[in-house]
């Protein structure tokens, strides 16, 4: 541990994230508050009390209650939504689901910064249906939304069935502008798979508004719910054709008044749904821990990833990558580029990351922040480095990180 960390913010009592490290990472895992976990062990010890009554009588009242709170959160109905552990399962689910519309030529629009997972399970249902992936290169760095919008337009043709598009992109940090994209990609008959696995308590997102033909997110991101929470959002004209990859007990008819989209979800086979269910707790604890609630998080949190983005900029000498209005609360930078000789060098290096930069921040510097290359690009390219800021977070640890950074690229232009 080095001696003299910057000390979080004050807010930091709240998770109990290890004091000896500067943790930059939420957007990778999130993070739990104590609260929250707190409350997550009161429903395991409600179904370890008497797991047969939790599973027969209070399952479903929690998971229901917990729902619509996360539905009003999001501004639709419950009916909308079912909860899945991860937007990996998400997004295989609904793939899974739209084969059998799928014809060979068929063409499923993605492009260059979605997330791999995504991308493996859209190629398997290519191979599957013989359907063609046809993948747009965002640009980046970049100026304006309006690239991205025409990047991914000039994509369509006639035979685009699926539209997979991030809300806030892994790789890069872009928030994508899907208020113009979902209704114009669905108006021409496209279905959108949002994946907005960080959208919800990042910015703003409202699906009631958006409708999307399908959607998930993570609430174990931004809104800090246990691991293992996500939803899977469908819309009501698409719901008949999507099942679980997993079918359990009831999957022969629906129960009374749940419908089969809730009967086929709400249990998948015998698991620990407490993640689920803190998912109320947790929008309401992380709600109240500033006085404007949730509008302040996102508040606070985008602007302190902007002040610390633009302090590592300054640092190691280059310009931010996006404008500031296509950004939420991660943020990437790209970094000084190298020769290609050195490039090659450098990563070569083992790593237990993407890049053994990385290891070293860790390592000698206790700083918890992922690096990669550029999206798009081959390993061994320009890199990035993205910051995420959560209510945690100070801008001394920015300030910190500039620092070690400038100190550990100078280092490699000697190798
Ligand atoms: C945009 C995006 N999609 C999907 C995922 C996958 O999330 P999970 O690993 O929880 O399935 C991530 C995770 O970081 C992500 O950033």
């Amino acid at each position: 541990m080095q001696p003299s960390l910057p000390a979080p913010s004050p807010l930091a009592e709240h998770w109990q994230l290890d004091p000896s490290t500067v943790f930059l990472n939420h957007g990778s895992f999130g993070a739990c508050p104590r609260k929250v976990l707190e409350a997550q062990r009161s429903y395991r010890d409600l179904m370890e009390a008497d797991p047969v009554r939790f599973f027969v009588q209070l399952h479903e009242p929690l998971l229901d209650a917990s729902r619509a709170e996360l539905a009003a959160f999001l501004g639709c109905a419950p009916a909308d939504l079912v909860f899945i552990p991860n937007a990996t399962i998400a997004v295989a689910t609904v793939l899974a689901a739209l084969e059998p519309t799928l014809r060979p030529g068929d063409e499923l629009l993605t492009n260059n910064h979605e997330y791999p997972a995504c991308q493996h399970n859209l190629k398997r249902t290519a191979q599957r249906t013989g359907a063609v992936i046809v993948s747009a290169d965002l640009p980046f760095p970049i100026k304006s939304d309006s690239q991205i919008t025409e990047a991914l337009l000039a994509k369509v043709t006639p035979r685009t069935r699926l539209a997979l598009l991030s809300a806030v992109t892994s790789p890069s940090g872009l928030a994508l502008p899907v208020r113009t994209l979902v209704p114009e990609l669905e108006r021409r008959g496209i279905r959108v798979m949002l994946d907005a696995a960080h959208a919800p308590g990042m910015l703003p997102f409202n699906l009631g508004e958006l409708k999307p033909s399908f959607c998930t997110a993570n609430s174990h991101k931004w809104l800090c719910t246990p691991k293992g929470s996500a939803f899977l959002y469908v819309r009501e004209d698409h719901r008949p054709a999507v099942r679980p990859l997993i079918l359990s007990n009831s999957a022969e008819k629906p129960k009374p008044g749940r419908g089969q989209f809730w009967t086929d979800f709400d249990f998948v086979g015998t698991d620990d749904p407490s993640a689920y269910l803190a998912t109320a707790d947790s929008i309401r604890t992380v709600g109240s821990l500033v006085p404007g609630g949730w509008p302040e998080v996102m508040r606070r949190n985008h602007d302190l990833v902007l002040k610390g983005r633009d302090t590592i900029c300054r640092a190691i000498g280059v310009e931010p990558p996006a404008p500031d209005s296509m950004l939420g609360t991660i943020s990437s930078i790209l970094l000084p580029p190298h020769t290609p000789e050195r490039h090659a060098r450098l990563a070569a290096r083992p790593s237990a990351y993407h890049d053994a930069l990385q290891d070293i921040l860790l390592r000698d510097y206790s700083i918890q922040v992922p690096l990669w290359h550029v999206p798009g690009t081959p390993p061994g390219s320009t890199r990035l480095i993205r910051i995420s800021s959560q209510l945690y977070n100070s801008p001394a640890q920015y300030d910190y990180l500039a620092a070690a950074l400038k100190r550990e690229l100078d280092r490699e232009f000697s190798l």
